[in-house]
């Protein structure tokens, strides 16, 4: 049986042109490959906080792709940039496109022996394997630069790039493990993400998960403590945290290996720990020589309103892991850290096709422009309240319980509500948002996290203009789906 059959089709009437290319998408790729949303939004094209169905339907982008595009969609000047980096500028004409930007080729045409000399161009190189380029060099001293300027980042001296976070975080473990190989345990905060493949999916979730790797041991987070804004500031009681610390260690000693954690956790239902929680974990590693690695997949480069969460949260991991928001759309991640730990790996041991190459170490070099020549930092930080605010008055409506968050990266959870669960209400919310207000203008929320918590994490370049206008339509949106189910 296929995907297409056991699986309800996501259909909006009056949608043609995006219900033929969900359909399409149906028929020829396996649902494993998408994450479940009611809303299934056909992305047309974008720009900045914008993303545009094929009917030209407009919508805010509260996602930022999933944590990605913090510099917006498709910005200028970092489009400029990164094909300066590739050498590109100047050189590519443009396409004499047709209106879909399609360039129509006739393949019937084209003969190979009979190519033009200027059928190519020189620019730097798209693929770099088993050599090295020198953007590739620029992008480490970059990033190692800009890493080591914020408070503890003085352990992270060495790059191993990757394309996607799992890898990351998977070149991480791999490094720490290697270092001693008696060490063999890994300790995880539950119900974290970091990714699916290997070793990240390994130190996802929690212990009663299928197919669990017996080298991870996992220990609390915190989260009943902070599922609101209001309990923000309260002291939490670290003692049950240590105990727990203390038992691993009683049980397993020197078998333990490294520790690994999100700053807060996203995946989880954005549950955004007090800093002396973190630390906690911290000292506790040092005390035991236990390697730190903290998962900056998808708080890096300013979603906490700091370009990298550690200086936030006054932590000195020994490796950072880094992704998503990194290449602002292009797909390029690393681990950062410890040089002395990763020299435990051998040539090739962590070498794949992508890693280090020259599109991802451009966008790096962009994104790092725009970060260092901007205050997108501080203009992060002005709107967070902002955005409590607009969120916390999503209560009012009754369908909304908790709201959580930082930087630009909130959770909000759902209510019972009209006879529905707050899984429904939180999946019905976030249809009202797609299908927006009278007129068609939207918002693009992902699916729930967590079961019942809808993620809002807008660009980091929206404009307080464009806050207040988008908080103001997700409130009318809220409120209307209240009201109908009230009738
Ligand atoms: C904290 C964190 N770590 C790791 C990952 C995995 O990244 P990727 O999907 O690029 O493999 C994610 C993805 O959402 C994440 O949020």
């Amino acid at each position: 049986m296929t995907s297409a059959i056991e699986f309800p089709a996501i259909e909006f009437p009056g949608e043609e042109l995006s219900n033929l290319a969900r359909r399409t998408i149906r028929q020829q790729e396996p649902v494993a490959l998408r994450t479940f949303t009611p809303s299934q939004m056909v992305l047309a094209r974008s720009a900045g906080v914008f993303h545009w169905t094929p009917e030209g339907r407009r919508l805010y982008d509260y996602s930022s792709g999933v944590l990605v595009a913090n510099l917006g969609h498709n910005p200028l000047r970092w489009m400029q940039r990164f094909a300066n980096y590739m050498g590109w500028t100047g050189q590519v004409p443009a396409p004499a496109g047709t209106a879909t930007g399609v360039v129509p080729l006739d393949l019937a045409t084209l003969n190979i022996e009979a190519t033009p000399a200027d059928a190519f161009f020189s620019a730097v190189t798209m693929t770099a394997y088993n050599a090295v380029t020198p953007i590739e060099a620029e992008a480490c001293a970059r990033l190692v630069r800009n890493i080591q300027s914020w408070a503890g980042g003085k352990l992270l001296d060495t790059v191993m790039w990757a394309a996607s976070g799992s890898e990351a975080i998977q070149k991480a473990l791999w490094a720490c493990l290697h270092r001693d190989e008696s060490r063999d345990l890994i300790i995880a905060t539950r119900y974290g993400f970091h990714g699916k493949k290997g070793l990240a999916g390994a130190v996802t979730g929690c212990e009663t998960d299928h197919d669990r790797d017996p080298r991870v041991k996992f220990i609390s987070f915190p989260m009943l403590e902070i599922d609101d804004v209001s309990r923000y500031g309260q002291t939490l009681d670290l003692a049950p945290y240590r105990k727990e610390l203390d038992e691993l260690w009683q049980a397993h000693g020197k078998r333990l290996n490294c520790l690994i954690t999100e700053p807060y956790l996203g995946g989880g239902g954005s549950y955004h720990p007090p800093a002396a929680y973190l630390q906690l974990l911290q000292n506790f590693c040092r005390e035991h020589d236990i390697l730190f690695i903290l998962d900056e997949v998808q708080a890096n480069f300013g979603r906490t309103g700091c370009m990298f969460a550690f200086e936030k949260y006054g932590l000195e991991p020994d490796f950072v892991a880094l992704g998503k928001g990194l290449g602002n759309g292009v797909p390029v991640s690393a681990v950062v850290g410890r040089g002395d730990v990763m020299a435990s790996l051998k040539y090739g041991e962590a070498s794949d096709t992508w890693s280090a190459n020259p599109l991802g170490c451009a966008a790096v070099l962009a994104t790092l422009d725009e970060f260092e020549a901007t205050d997108i930092l501080e203009h992060t930080r002005k709107l967070t309240p902002v955005f409590f605010e607009g969120l916390n008055r999503l209560k009012d409506t009754g369908l909304i319980t908790k709201v959580r968050g930082e930087g630009l990266v909130f959770g909000i959870e759902c209510a019972e509500a009209g006879g529905l669960t707050s899984k429904q209400v939180a999946i019905e919310i976030v249809k009202a948002a797609y299908l927006g207000r009278a007129g068609g203008e939207g918002i693009h929320l992902l699916g729930p996290l967590a079961g019942n918590v809808i993620r809002i994490s807008p660009p980091n370049v929206i404009t307080l203009a464009q806050s207040r206008d988008s908080l103001q339509l997700l409130h009318d949106v809220v409120q209307k789906l209240a009201q109908s189910w009230r009738k």
